[in-house]
């Protein structure tokens, strides 16, 4: 089995409009993209791409998932040889110890020993007396006008193009094995070892004891890929280490400045803010987020003013948020990322920026509010539109009035007819879910599905309840923890379906091996066609306005007595009572 981390990082740098859209003529639709269905033949669209979480789905044919299911499906592979497709694609190492299960373990004090010896390699490197090493100095000191003391402070090196790295390891005592296991070296075809880095710089990452767990390397001309970075080893792994967090811990009690990239912290630090830290490669997940409340109170992200940097923030502040953190938020501008800011204004215009840092309020606030000339009148109406369309989508009325009191004043409107005119949205969307409900249950009692999961039919009722608890519980982390808590709110014998049964107890387990649900871990557990069907039952879920925990524990509360009664197994499945099962309660 492939490791995990590795699957999400596969999928997390696999553009999903890209991917599709290599098969799937796509048009945008809103946040959205449709496209004629590749899997089953249709005249209007129905396939669907949601690029705000990697899925698809047909609310025609009832595929779905994400880029492996998609990969899975129309290339007709396993899933590794879906995984290593991606990977492929994506200029992502698989290495070769991924592929086995449960191998043998490791000494990891060898394995720190192992790294320091090729960090002080690949540093010793940047000072020998030839052409190659002087380009790799030079690259640091004047292309990223880095400081002597830098390159020393940090343990910056230099992979030479040449195997004298595999040679010296070797003569160290380690063996083929342990090093392709360390990432240090990869193996061939033929079964010779090659080093992992080679003509790159190499930037070397530590634990927060200072170990030496893995190395990002990075090209000094525009090759491909830009990185190449060590993969999940014995002793690193890349979903829960924060780049720096060796040298930021003992200056981050009040703050920390989180980046993208190990190059953002290295130029932080040195312009004299030794309390940046960065991932390593991937997106932020939930473990960084808890790993960071435990050193700071407030987090002050800094990522890149590129579309894919914005995404990235709202990803971050959501998570953030859920630990209790602080969050402000950096506003670039003048420069895609802190680096080139750094180098272009200097430290002291940082610091402004750093003192200057907004709040989540100011972020989505501007991000509307930027795209119109508030001066020309057209353009403020619309901007006003467009302002309410997004308090509209906000969950929380609480929220919804803050943003509504603060819109008013910014806009010079009267707060009361920007409340009505939100008010109105909400109403329209509603509406517009209203139909869309009545499609999906036609579809629903159209029957398609049943070859997936044929109990379906036995007892709709109770299953389509029992679609409706798992679509909540893949969508929201807190209905998992209450659902799976010490006394569970369920249990498997709740569920009426196999398939609903597998779903469930997948779901359980991954919560009580203490990881976080992602939809990209149901390929390698179920069938690409169940993948869709446990797609559907998300998607139903995130086109409906109130998943509130009422409807949650009203749901489970109904599966449960669905189960129980005989009765209501064979109980008609009528329009109404499967609109209500839908959409749950909509009144506030
Ligand atoms: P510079 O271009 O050196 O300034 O680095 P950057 O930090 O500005 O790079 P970027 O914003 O493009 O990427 C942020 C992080 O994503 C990097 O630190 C890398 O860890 C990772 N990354 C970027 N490109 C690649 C790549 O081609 N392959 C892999 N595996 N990771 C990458
Ligand atoms: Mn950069």
């Amino acid at each position: 089995m492939i490791d995990r981390t590795l699957v999400d990082e596969i999928v997390a740098r696999t553009d999903m409009q890209t991917l599709v859209g290599g098969y799937v003529k796509l048009k945008r639709a809103g946040a959205n993209l449709n496209g004629l269905c590749p899997f089953h033949s249709e005249k209007t669209p129905s396939f669907t791409v949601f690029p705000s979480d990697g899925s698809f789905y047909c609310f025609g044919c009832g595929v779905g998932g994400n880029a492996i299911t998609f990969v899975r499906k129309i290339e007709n592979l396993e899933f590794t040889e879906a995984v290593a497709m991606l990977a492929r694609r994506a200029g992502i190492n698989i290495p070769q110890t991924a592929l086995v299960s449960g191998g043998p373990t490791y000494d990891k004090n060898r394995f720190y020993e192992m790294n320091k010896k090729a960090a002080r390699f690949f540093h010793n490197a940047l000072f020998a007396d030839t052409p190659d090493a002087k380009a790799a100095l030079a690259y640091w000191i004047e292309k990223r006008g880095l400081s002597m003391a830098t390159v020393k402070h940090f343990g910056l090196g230099y992979a030479p193009n040449d195997f004298s790295f595999v040679n010296y390891m070797k003569s160290e005592g380690y063996r083929d094995e342990e090093l392709s296991v360390a990432f240090l070296c990869g193996k061939s075809e033929k079964g010779y070892l090659y080093p992992s880095f080679r003509n790159r710089v190499i930037i070397p990452v530590m634990d927060l004891s200072g170990h030496v767990i893995a190395f990002n390397g990075r090209v000094m001309d525009g090759g491909e890929p830009k990185y190449k970075n060590s993969s999940d080893t014995p002793v690193f792994r890349k979903g829960n280490t924060l780049f720096a967090l060796n040298f930021a811990h003992k200056h981050c009690a009040e703050r920390i400045i989180l980046c993208e990239g190990a190059m953002d912290v290295i130029a932080i630090h040195a312009a004299g803010f030794p309390y940046a830290v960065a991932t390593l490669g991937t997106a932020i997940r939930p473990e960084h987020a808890r790993l960071l409340s435990r050193y700071t109170k407030k987090v002050i992200l800094s990522y890149d003013s590129d579309a894919a940097g914005q995404k990235a923030t709202d990803k971050a502040l959501a998570l953030l948020e859920d630990v209790g953190l602080e969050v402000r938020i950096l506003r670039l501008t003048g420069a895609k990322d802190p680096d080139e800011y750094i180098r272009n204004f200097g430290a002291e215009a940082f610091r402004s920026l750093l003192d200057d840092s907004h709040t989540k309020f100011d972020f989505n606030f501007e991000r509307v509010l930027q795209r119109y000339n508030l001066d020309v009148p057209q353009q403020k109406i619309e901007a006003i539109d467009a302002l309410c369309t997004v308090i509209a989508g906000v969950y929380s009325s609480v929220e919804r009035e803050i943003y509504i009191a603060e819109g008013a004043r910014r806009l010079g409107v009267d707060a009361k007819n920007l409340a009505a005119d939100v008010q109105k949205k909400i109403a329209l969307r509603r509406k517009e879910e209203k139909s869309d409900t009545a499609k999906v249950a036609r579809e629903i009692l159209g029957g398609y599905g049943d070859r997936v999961n044929p109990d379906f039919v036995k007892a709709p009722r109770a299953a389509r309840l029992e679609e409706a608890v798992l679509g909540l519980l893949q969508l929201y982390p807190e209905y998992r923890t209450r659902t799976f808590a010490q006394e569970p709110l369920l249990t498997e014998e709740d569920f009426v379906t196999e398939l609903g049964r597998r779903v469930f107890c997948f779901l359980r387990d991954t919560a009580n091996a203490g990881e976080e649900f992602d939809s990209a871990m149901l390929d390698s557990v179920f069938s690409p066609d169940e993948v869709g069907r446990i797609s559907g039952m998300r998607v139903g879920r995130m086109r409906l306005s109130d998943n509130g925990e009422a409807v949650f524990l009203e749901c489970v509360k109904e599966l449960k007595a669905a189960k129980a009664s005989e009765e209501a197994k064979k109980a008609p499945v009528t329009f109404a009572t499967l609109d209500a099962l839908l959409k749950g309660k909509r009144e506030e």
